[in-house]
């Protein structure tokens, strides 16, 4: 299973949070999960403040495979982000492409 977010006030939705929440415990046993969050570059914000919140408080996809994880999902790649050019999107250019690579060589194709 595949998750993600925009990241919002450094962490997922509350729709995220909300599903994240309601899977049962361990009810991911044995189910290989990813999580990643779409974000906007730390240098496109030009405030040193956000910067430094950023660099405290992250993004959303650390806090959903943690959460993956305590559900019991095998987490098989590091949570990744990919970035936005505008808080609407889209996706900069080379994320999609970026995206794929993040995927390609697990152990399943998306459509397993
Ligand atoms: C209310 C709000 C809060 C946001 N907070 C963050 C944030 O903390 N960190 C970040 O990198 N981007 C933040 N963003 C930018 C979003 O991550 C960006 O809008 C989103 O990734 C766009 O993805 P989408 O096109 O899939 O909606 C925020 C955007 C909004 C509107």
């Amino acid at each position: 299973m595949i998750v993600g977010s925009p990241t919002r006030a450094f962490k997922s939705t509350d729709a995220i949070k909300k599903f994240l929440n309601s899977i049962p415990p361990n009810g991911l046993k044995g189910m290989d999960v990813l999580a990643f969050d779409t974000r906007i570059s730390a240098k496109d914000t030009n405030s040193k403040v956000l910067n430094v919140f950023i660099k405290v408080f992250g993004y959303a996809a650390e806090p959903i495979g943690e959460k993956l994880q305590k559900k019991g999902g095998n987490l098989i790649a590091p949570p990744e982000g990919f970035f936005v050019k505008d808080s609407e999107g889209p996706l900069k250019e080379g994320e999609l492409e970026r995206a794929a690579n993040w995927v390609k060589g697990r152990k399943y194709s998306l459509s397993s």
